[in-house]
């Protein structure tokens, strides 16, 4: 079966075609990323007109790279939701003329799902079940996956995204938009000990976590830093962009050791804009299961964990890993058509209630 995906809750335009025997055959993205930053952040109405523009062109590409024609396409699967409303309706209305067009069936897809099921795209797959932590610039979730479809929320960030988190501390430093991967970048280059930032909810013992907190804590040593020397230098801000990093990726590989000794799972799956970030990658692929130590007990070893990611390519929106979920969704027969688009759409509507884990 041969699903063409589409991807535009935001400021990406994506189109892949995805093949159930032959695996992703093509995919073409389109960023509008250089549009946006002269404002500093995503117009939605811009947005919506340039993947309009995009969507064409960037199926055709694909198709072309894949040697396929629009009647080989089986199924048009797109992004319902969640995201910004006009930029959905023009993914959705495409997809949905187009698979009119072509008599095919449309295949709606949870965002989130897509971002979810993208490590499953890389040529070394995990095998459910895992637990998964979605990490973007919208949501900071652990998942239980114990197969397409079965998803149980365990926890998530009760005000800021980490990668919100990330976007709106690169601003206040004074990078340009979207700054989470220049924060990044900078934070190569801090001393890990200039600054120490709190770990929210570290110690909560559940796996909400708050971002928020951190980037008023980072404002405030910005204006300390300010008040004192008039100005905040180069090797101050990468100081306190290492700073911010640290705390941020300290609370995620807790809360991942939590969720994986909570669900007894020992596969930790890890997706979304914020998967690209190195360091987080350092840390979760070498995190283990530290025993809880009883009294008297002799000290067992610690469990290990294998963690996966998606290609990096996959890590930020994309075409792909929308046309792999609605692919594993027709298999599953459990989609159904739609041409209306779903702006707010909790994940929470697709998943189990977590007394089921
Ligand atoms: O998944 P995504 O492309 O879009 C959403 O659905 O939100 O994630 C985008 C988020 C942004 O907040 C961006 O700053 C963050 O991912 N991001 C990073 C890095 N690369 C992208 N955050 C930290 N480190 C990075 N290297
Ligand atoms: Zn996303």
């Amino acid at each position: 079966m041969l699903v063409l995906g589409i991807e535009s809750s935001c400021d990406e335009t994506g189109v892949a075609l995805y093949d159930s025997e032959g695996g992703l055959l093509a995919h073409a993205l389109h960023t509008q990323m250089a549009m946006h930053a002269e404002y500093g952040g995503v117009v939605p109405e811009l947005a919506s007109r340039d993947h309009i523009r995009r969507l064409v062109p960037l199926t055709r590409a694909c198709l072309r790279d894949a040697g396929k024609d629009y009647a080989d396409i089986d199924a048009v699967a797109f992004t319902q939701g969640p995201g910004l409303g006009g930029a959905l309706l023009a993914g959705s209305s495409y997809a949905n003329a187009l698979a009119f067009a072509l008599n095919k069936p449309v295949i709606p897809v949870h965002h989130l799902e897509g971002h979810l099921l993208s490590p499953l795209l890389a040529a070394d797959k995990p095998a459910f079940p895992f637990v998964a932590l979605l990490v973007s610039g919208g949501h900071t979730q652990f998942m239980a996956v114990r197969g397409i479809g079965d998803y149980v929320l365990l926890g998530e960030s009760v005000d800021d995204a980490a990668g919100e988190a990330f976007d709106k501390t690169a601003k206040l430093l004074g990078l340009p938009y979207p700054g989470g991967a220049k924060l990044a970048e900078l934070a190569e280059r801090g001393h890990p000990e200039a600054f120490s930032f709190p770990r929210p909810m570290l110690h909560s013992n559940d796996l909400q976590m708050s971002f928020s907190g951190l980037k008023t804590a980072v404002l405030t040593a910005v204006e300390k830093v300010h008040a004192e020397h008039g100005g905040i230098g180069e090797q101050t801000r990468n100081d306190i962009c290492r700073a911010f990093e640290d705390a941020v990726i300290d609370v995620l590989a807790a809360k991942a050791e939590k969720a994986l000794r909570d669900t007894g799972f020992r596969t930790l799956v890890v997706a979304g804009g914020v998967g690209a970030n190195k360091k987080l990658r350092e840390r979760l692929s070498r995190l283990t299961i530290r025993p809880t130590q009883g009294k008297g007990r002799l000290k067992k070893p610690a469990e290990a964990v294998q963690t996966y990611f998606p290609p990096m390519e996959y890590c930020t929106d994309n075409g792909a890993m929308i046309a792999f979920a609605g692919a594993m969704r027709a298999e599953q027969a459990v989609a159904a058509g739609g041409f209306n688009v779903k702006p707010r759409w909790p994940l929470t509507d697709i998943v189990k209630s977590a007394e089921a884990v």
